[in-house]
């Protein structure tokens, strides 16, 4: 073989193995790493398919090598030619009965698993209603029998049934998180259900997965499954929301006030902004407690000061095409100033609604 030829097979084989290096089966997109009933259905019926079309494979393969090697050429006797015949009922009603066999035993499961995993499910006692709209580029998460309404994090308590009421706000897109559930499209008005449950406490990872232009790659969202009380403390931080707080330090008290010059309140809703009403419009991801959020622009980079002032200054450098403006101008003499003060009210949000800042308030939500 010349050196050439021997070189490309060579890459070829090496090249290949560094890619399959790559695959993983515990990646945190794995759909090979499955929790909660959803995934686990649809993780077996695929391990199952997969066994049994290695089946097919060893069986076909091993007929085809027997055929080969045996019926072959042979050098001591290059003319003899095998018995040659025509028809066999046996083999041809063999040929018939296994394929439908075998289509059997992949229908029956599947048919199952459908029903098993797509049916829509009725709300019961201890269910989660959330419902999900997709935007381009951001998911919206509400919870209307909690009243919390946030964006691109969906805390959901484990262990229990999260029914998810998929909409979208413009073109299609898909909710993805491999770990708990396969696809499922959000349609303008078509109403699609899906229901998760994350079995343990942890954060499990999605995206969007339906083409939806522009920012489509960088529509992620984060599962967050956390204790029943963890959760409750999440929720009820939104109803305990009080922007007295903000008050306390002057850096955060100039940023309070620079969201509504600037106009971030025309499109932004933060909950509780002046004196316990909200300001804002429902289409633009909702900030009310963002302080808690551990990542931006729908889980593209961690939610840190750094960050957040990057962000501000030059939304379309962190995320190509959303629909942020850039709220100063490059030569803006006061852009450092206010961008950081901003930065502070935003990371605040969140921090004021705790139980302690409540304590230390001297005052409940219920109490204006
Ligand atoms: Cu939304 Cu892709």
């Amino acid at each position: 073989m010349p050196m050439t030829q021997w070189l490309r097979r060579a890459a070829f084989l090496v090249g290949g193995m560094l890619l399959l290096g790559g695959c993983e089966f515990t990646g945190l997109q794995s759909t090979l790493d499955p929790a909660g009933p959803i995934a686990q259905a649809q993780h077996d019926l695929l391990i199952w398919s997969y066994q049994l079309s290695w089946i097919v494979m060893i069986a076909t393969f091993g007929v085809m090598a027997y055929v080969l090697i045996r019926f072959r050429r042979r050098r001591d006797d290059p003319d003899r030619i095998p018995a040659q015949f025509h028809g066999s009922a046996p083999l041809e009603i063999g040929l018939t009965i296994v394929p439908v066999l075998i289509v059997i035993a992949v229908a029956v499961p599947t048919v199952r698993t459908i029903f098993a995993t797509e049916t829509r499910v009725t709300p019961e006692a201890g269910d989660v209603i959330v419902n999900v709209t997709g935007y381009q580029w951001w998911w919206r998460f509400e919870y209307p029998e909690l009243g919390v309404v946030t964006a691109n994090e969906l805390h959901i308590p484990a262990g229990r049934r999260v029914i998810l009421n998929l909409d979208s706000a413009d073109v299609l897109h898909s909710f993805w998180v491999p770990r708990l559930a396969g696809k499922r499209d959000l349609i303008p008005n078509q109403n699609n259900q899906l229901w998760i449950e994350a079995p343990d406490p942890g954060t499990y990872y999605g995206q969007c997965a339906e083409l939806c232009l522009g920012a489509h790659a960088y529509m992620k969202f984060r599962v967050i499954a956390e204790s029943d009380a963890e959760f409750e403390a999440w929720a009820d931080s939104f109803q305990t929301v009080d922007s007295r707080a903000v008050q306390a330090d002057p850096d955060v008290q100039q940023g309070y006030q620079l969201f509504a010059t600037k106009g971030c309140t025309n499109c932004h809703t933060v909950q509780g902004y002046r004196d316990g009403s909200s300001v804002g419009t429902p289409d633009f991801p909702n900030l009310t407690n963002f302080g808690l959020r551990t990542t931006l622009a729908a889980g593209i980079v961690p939610n840190d000061r750094e960050n957040l002032e990057a962000w501000l200054r030059d939304p379309q450098a962190v995320k190509p095409g959303n629909y942020m403006p850039a709220l100063w101008q490059e030569d803006d003499p006061n852009a450092d100033e206010e961008i950081a003060a901003i930065a502070s009210y935003l990371l605040s949000l969140g921090a004021q609604s705790g139980p302690e800042a409540q304590a230390s308030l001297g005052g409940s939500h219920g109490d204006r």
